[in-house]
């Protein structure tokens, strides 16, 4: 690797992060990746990463190529070389983290959903909106924003290629709970993630919409499902989507699935699906998008391909075309490899990190917002609320 002047050398970015397992490492591989991938402004230095066992901390600081570990995080949040604390925890502890970071004076990107519950959110949003004012940013990790292929399906329809938007139809389908042995991680307690499928996938899956959509659902109605209402209890650590059970059991308190259809802004009708029970299905978040002058479909686990289809071609040659969204003129791609040579997820997490530092370094608001992390909790509220009342239609407050 070439070695940088430290003449001119950009000034640097302490990031620290807490949390350090699967987004940890996720979005390390994005701190570390960035500065040496895209020319930036400012150069991140993976100054410190919290955690609460000193031991595992320690060894991940090492693993991931960080200078320094905590295990308080209210420590890691005021250490004079971290300017800027990525939070990828789960949720019960975004709010607490989030907020202390932008009183510290800090920049904060925060994993998704931005909140447990939309109070959360609201105190979060007000206080990343006091730090705008003293020259913070903070983010939401809405990462699948970074494909190269939905950046890019966003600029056709924010160009007009689609016209007039009809539908948007998000599924977003895993299933490592089809298997009903498999233990009680904090992403089936209520109290440590909010919910389940729903807050865990279908916020992506509404995020997904709005943004591409480039307008907010006005109202929905939805239907959830727990399947399997009691689960082993965890047997040691677990990550990510990672765990082994004992034999006590415990309550699921959150959701398995989550189905609701919405109405967007303009009158274009949306339908979602959000489940871990979809047996097959690892990671695919797929959309299709239909407007009056064609249609665009994606599907994550072929996240390099975008199918569009052109409906103002002449009727006997049009039909859906693959591209492949590997081009120097896509978005991102410039940096990366000769076209063909394909990205994968982890590209997501350095391309949000470029995306951070450029809106740090230009003083610019960086999108999703905590205002717009606290408007998918809104929705997320609204599809419990309606599922509670049998699917009845829930406006979503403004
Ligand atoms: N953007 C994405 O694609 C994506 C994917 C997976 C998870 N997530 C989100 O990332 C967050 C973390 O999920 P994960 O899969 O990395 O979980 P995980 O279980 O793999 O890791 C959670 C980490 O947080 C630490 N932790 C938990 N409570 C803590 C506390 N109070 N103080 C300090 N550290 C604490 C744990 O020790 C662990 O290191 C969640 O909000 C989740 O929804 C996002």
């Amino acid at each position: 690797m070439e070695q940088r002047d430290s003449e001119a050398a950009p000034p640097t970015l302490g990031i620290g992060m807490v949390g350090y397992a699967f987004m940890g490492a996720a979005h390390s591989q994005g701190w570390r990746t960035v500065g040496r991938v895209f020319d930036l402004p400012l150069r991140p230095v993976l100054a410190a990463i919290g955690g609460r066992d000193a031991a595992a901390v320690r060894a991940a600081a090492d693993r991931h190529g960080w200078a320094a570990a905590e295990t308080d995080w209210r420590a890691l949040v005021t250490r004079d070389d971290v300017q800027l604390v990525d939070v990828c925890t789960p949720g019960d502890s975004h709010a607490e983290i989030a907020i202390a970071a932008l009183e510290a004076g800090k920049h904060v990107l925060c994993e998704k959903p931005l909140a447990n519950s939309v109070a959360e959110a609201e105190a979060m949003a007000s206080a990343a909106e006091r730090a705008a004012a003293r020259g913070q940013v903070a983010m939401v990790g809405f990462n699948y924003r970074r494909v190269p292929a939905i950046a890019y399906a966003r600029r056709l329809i924010a160009d007009g290629r689609l016209g007039a938007l009809r539908h948007v139809r998000v599924t977003y389908l895993q299933d490592w709970l089809v298997d009903p042995e498999f233990p009680l991680t904090w992403r089936l307690e209520r109290e440590h993630a909010g919910s389940g499928a729903l807050g865990d996938l279908g916020a992506h899956a509404v995020d997904l919409a709005q943004y591409l959509a480039g307008e907010p659902l006005v109202g929905v109605s939805a239907l959830t499902e727990t399947f399997v209402r009691e689960r082993p209890l965890l047997a040691g650590a677990s990550t990510g989507l990672s765990a082994s059970g004992g034999a006590a059991r415990g309550q699921v308190t959150v959701d398995d699935a989550a189905l609701f259809t919405g109405r967007l802004a303009s009158g274009a009708l949306a339908s979602f699906e959000a489940t871990r029970m979809a047996s097959g299905r690892k990671n695919a978040l797929r959309l299709e998008i239909n407007g009056e002058l064609g249609s665009l479909a994606f599907d994550l686990e072929r996240l390099n391909e975008l199918s569009f289809h052109d409906n103002t071609e002449p009727a006997a040659s049009a039909g859906f075309r693959r591209i492949l969204v590997t081009e120097a003129d896509h978005p991102y791609l410039a940096a990366w490899w000769p076209p063909g040579h394909a990205l994968g997820y982890e590209h997501t997490f350095t391309h949000q990190a470029h995306d951070l530092v450029h809106a740090i370094a230009e003083g610019t608001a960086p999108a999703p917002s905590f205002a717009e992390g606290l408007q998918v909790q809104r929705v997320l509220a609204a599809v419990e609320e309606s599922a509670e009342k049998n699917a009845v239609y829930t406006p979503i407050p403004l």
